[in-house]
């Protein structure tokens, strides 16, 4: 990850080699920039048919005198709309460009017109638009490095918060980078011990972070029957991870549990998917990914909140003891489940996890699952589908997200739909009658297992993992995006 060092503008030299500036969209000259340097920079930006949009980036020469050796151009477009996001994009969108260039040092004036949170979005972008995960790759000699340090000269008035603002962002881009990097990595690399791993690793770090982690003998005494259900025909064992952290000396304004679905690979099971629709099932722990991503940061920030992190983690697999259509499993609940089809395996071990979640009772749950292809369909991949039983809550997490860029759209809890999951022999069945509302059918399900805490049920399904990118999005990269990290800590700090 870049190093970002924020100095005052009056600081002197020595000046990176390279420098970024800004324009705007049809303002005139784009660069104020005074003689020979500036003329020439103007001149590159017009060969480069650089009109000053949002998202364009253009290089520039300017051969001595006031620059650095090369000036990096970013467009804002319109000087009257720059809003928080744009600069996010725009930080992503110079990501992606130091890559292209193989620019790894560079200083930046930041303009006095933008705030702190203006700041923090562009240093998010910037990191978030570097990420590229080559773990696995073996010839990097020749690729192009990411970003490695900006310099940002600040107005010295404005010192201090914008240096908050930047250790802000890269506390929160750590926190996707960490689920990016569990989400993209192999499945059979990425194994629920590897989430577990990951959450000891998380709890010894921070000492207001208590970790307690449930293995199958535990899971077995505690009655998780979806999880065990769902685990039988994986040679991996399953696991409940749970995180717990509180603020050190004073009483908690209240205690917020978040339960993340952590499938570390989604076969089907018996109800197998078809080849293509597996290709990206190591993804199908994004929620637990961002549930340790959130920890990860949270000392960070000390927020005078309980939060109670929860991960029910198993691969879902069809092995000869698979479970099998027709299967009824208990949950911790006691509510017994009919399993008709083995791919919704996620509602099933959520069973469980929402169970004990209630049992530390929370004023609030969020859970955060890539449940239904049916919300793909619906919201695409930059909207997840939301569900709540609390207007309120609701209204709460929404203006986090907006602030962090992180799109939810509210899909009901149709009440009628209910009888859909009735069973014949269980409480409940797995799945709805047709192909109708599936992502509601999910949130009702799942509904069986939150009691009256008011909570949020996040389908991530679209968002988590991206197959194409979005050139307006440049800071989302290809494959885990760590999405919904930034907007629970601002949530949880907003708390
Ligand atoms: N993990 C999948 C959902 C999913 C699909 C996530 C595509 C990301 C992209 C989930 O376990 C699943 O298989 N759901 C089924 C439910 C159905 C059997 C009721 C689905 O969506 O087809
Ligand atoms: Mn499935
Ligand atoms: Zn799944």
């Amino acid at each position: 990850m870049a190093t970002f060092q924020v100095v005052p503008s009056s600081h002197r030299q020595p000046h990176p080699e390279s420098w970024i500036l800004f324009a705007y969209e049809k303002e005139k000259g784009f660069v104020n920039a005074p003689g020979k340097a500036g003329d020439t920079i103007r001149k590159n930006l017009e060969e480069e048919g650089f009109s000053g949009k949002e998202g364009q980036a253009a290089v520039a020469h300017p051969q001595g005198g006031l620059f650095a050796k090369r000036v990096v151009v970013l467009g804002l477009g319109p000087k009257d709309a720059v809003e928080v996001e744009t600069l996010r994009r725009v930080g992503g969108r110079l990501g992606r460009k130091a890559r292209e260039i193989r620019l790894e040092e560079a200083g930046l004036e930041w303009p006095r017109a933008f705030d702190a949170d203006q700041l923090k979005a562009f240093v998010e972008g910037t990191i978030l638009g570097s990420y590229k995960y080559n773990l696995y790759k073996t010839q990097m000699k020749e690729a192009p490095k990411e970003l490695q340090k900006l310099v940002l000269k600040v107005n010295s008035s404005v010192l201090a918060s914008a240096r908050a603002a930047v250790r802000t962002a890269e506390s929160y881009a750590a926190g996707a980078v960490l689920a990016r990097d569990l989400i993209n990595g192999p499945p059979s690399d990425v194994t629920p011990q590897v989430l577990v791993d990951m959450a000891r690793k998380i709890a010894k770090s921070n000492k207001n972070i208590k970790l307690k982690v449930y293995a199958k003998k535990d899971l077995k005494r505690m009655g998780a029957g979806g999880i065990l259900g769902v685990n039988i025909g994986s040679a991996q064992e399953p696991f409940m991870i749970h995180l717990h952290y509180k603020p050190a000396g004073t009483k908690p304004k209240k205690s917020v549990a978040l339960v993340g679905k952590g499938i570390t690979f989604d076969s089907g099971g018996l109800s197998l998917k078809p080849a293509g629709s597996m290709e990206t099932m190591k993804m199908d722990m994004s929620g637990g990914a961002a549930v340790l991503g959130v920890f990860s940061q949270l000392a960070q920030f000390k927020p005078n909140v309980e939060v109670h992190g929860i991960v029910p983690t198993t691969e879902n697999m069809p092995g000869g003891k698979a479970y099998k259509p027709g299967d009824v499993l208990k949950a911790m609940n006691g509510k017994t489940m009919e399993v008709l089809n083995t791919d919704a395996e996620g509602r099933l071990i959520l069973s469980d996890g929402l169970s004990y979640a209630v049992r530390q009772k929370p004023d609030a749950i969020i859970d955060l699952a890539t449940l239904t292809g049916a919300c793909v369909v619906a919201l695409g991949s930059l909207i997840s589908g939301a569900l709540s039983n609390d207007p309120k809550l609701l209204a709460q997490f929404q203006a986090a997200t907006e602030a962090e860029g992180e799109r939810i759209w509210e899909m009901p809890l149709v009440k009628e739909y209910r009888d859909d999951i009735k069973s014949k022999v269980a409480d409940i069945k797995n799945i709805g009658g047709g192909r109708e509302a599936g992502t509601i059918i999910g949130g009702l399900f799942l509904q069986e297992f939150v009691s009256d805490t008011p909570w949020i049920h996040l389908d991530i399904a679209g968002p988590a993992y991206l197959e194409r990118e979005y050139p307006a999005l440049p800071y989302l990269t290809y494959g885990g995006t760590g999405l919904m990290v930034r907007s629970l800590l601002t949530y949880l700090r907003n708390s």
